[in-house]
C-alpha cells in the first residue's frame, strides 16, 4: 500500500523551521523579517488567500502588511506603490496577488518588484536563476512539490521523472528543480502522444495538469513516488462536491508514496512563502547560509506519512 505524504505536517515542520530562523535572526539583533501583500480589487478567492498568507506570518513572527486598493486603482498608482515598498528596508518580501484587473498589465507589474524580494519567485530574474541552477528565490508551489518529495526520496540521482503539465508557475520550473537533483526529465502536455506509457516509465510522477482524476492506476509503476499538484471541485457520485487532484488516488495504491488531495502539495504552498521571506531577509541583511543542496536543508522526518494499510 503507498505512503500518505503528509503534506500538513511537512508545512507545520517547515513553519517550525522558519520560526526558528526568525528567532536566531532577532536574538542577533536583526531586524524582524516582513512581508508585505498587495491585493488589488474584490476578488473573493484572492481575499481569502490574502487572509491565509496574513495570518500565517503570525504563526512564525513575520511582520506581515496588507496594501488593499480599490479595483480601478491605475496601473501607474500600482507601479509607485510597488516602488515605494521596493525601497522600504524593513520590506523584505512583497506579493501582489494575481489576478489583477484587466486594465492592469500583470507582466510588467510582477517585473516591477525587486528580484530580491520577489517572494512568489515569477520575475524573470528569479525563473532565469533557476533555470541555470544558479539560487535566487524559488516560486512557493515548486518549492513544495521538491520538499515533498524530499520528504520520502533520497537518493534523486538518475531516477526518471516525469512531469504532466508545462505551466511557467509549476511545470517547468519543478522540471528544471528536478534537473538540478540529476533526474531524467521529461514534461509532457496536453498534445503529448502516449502519455500514459511515458508516465508508466516513470519513478517521479508530478500532476500538474488541472485535469481531474487524469492519471489513472494503470499509468503508474508500482513503486512510483506521486506528487498530486492539481485541485478541482467536482461532484461526486453522490451529487455532494468533493475536491479532487489530477491522479484517481484510490487507483494507485501501489504507488511508493502518494500525495493527498486535499492535504498533501496545498499546505506547503503558503509555509514556502514564509521560507521565501525569511530566505529572502536573510539575503538583504547579508546573512550567508552554507549550501546542504537539500531544499529540506537536513535529514527530514518521515514518521509523519502514514501508510494507506493502516
Ligand atoms: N494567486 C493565486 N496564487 C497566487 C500566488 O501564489 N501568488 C500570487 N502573487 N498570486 C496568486
Amino acid at each position: 500500500m503507498a505512503d500518505i505524504i503528509d503534506g500538513r505536517a511537512v508545512a507545520r515542520q517547515l513553519d517550525d523551521k522558519t520560526k526558528a530562523q526568525v528567532d536566531e535572526m532577532l536574538a542577533a539583533g536583526l531586524p524582524r523579517p516582513g512581508l508585505t501583500v498587495i491585493l488589488v480589487g474584490e476578488d473573493g478567492a484572492s481575499q481569502v488567500y490574502v487572509r491565509r498568507k496574513i495570518k500565517a506570518c503570525e504563526k512564525v513572527g513575520i511582520h506581515s502588511t496588507e496594501h488593499r486598493l480599490p479595483a480601478d486603482t491605475s496601473q501607474d498608482d500600482l507601479l509607485a506603490l510597488i516602488d515605494t515598498l521596493n525601497a522600504d528596508p524593513s520590506v523584505h518580501g512583497i506579493l501582489c496577488q494575481v489576478p489583477l484587473p484587466d486594465h492592469i498589465d500583470t507582466r510588467l507589474v510582477l517585473r516591477s518588484i525587486r528580484p530580491e524580494k520577489d517572494v512568489d519567485g515569477f520575475h524573470p530574474v528569479n525563473v532565469g536563476r533557476l533555470s541555470t541552477g544558479t539560487g535566487g528565490i524559488v516560486p512557493c508551489t515548486p518549492l513544495g512539490v521538491m520538499i515533498l518529495l524530499e520528504s520520502v526520496i533520497d537518493d534523486f540521482v538518475g531516477l526518471d521523472a516525469v512531469v504532466i503539465g508545462k505551466s511557467n508557475i509549476v511545470g517547468k520550473p519543478v522540471a528544471n528543480l528536478l534537473l538540478d537533483k540529476e533526474c531524467t526529465v521529461t514534461v509532457t502536455h496536453i498534445h503529448t502522444e502516449n502519455l500514459p506509457e511515458i508516465a508508466r516509465k516513470a519513478d517521479i510522477i508530478v500532476a500538474a495538469a488541472g485535469a481531474p482524476e487524469l492519471v489513472k492506476g494503470d499509468w503508474v509503476k508500482p513503486g512510483a513516488v506521486i506528487i498530486d499538484v492539481g485541485i478541482t471541485r467536482i461532484k461526486g457520485e453522490d451529487g455532494k462536491e468533493k475536491l479532487v487532484g489530477d491522479v484517481a488516488f484510490d487507483q494507485c495504491q501501489h504507488a511508493r508514496a502518494i500525495t493527498p488531495v486535499p492535504g498533501g502539495v496545498g499546505p506547503m504552498t503558503i509555509a514556502c512563502l514564509l521560507a521565501n521571506t525569511v530566505q529572502a531577509a536573510k539575503a538583504q541583511l547579508g546573512v550567508h547560509e552554507g549550501e546542504t543542496g537539500n531544499l529540506y536543508h537536513d535529514a527530514p522526518d518521515r514518521s509523519m506519512h502514514s501508510s494507506t494499510a493502516a
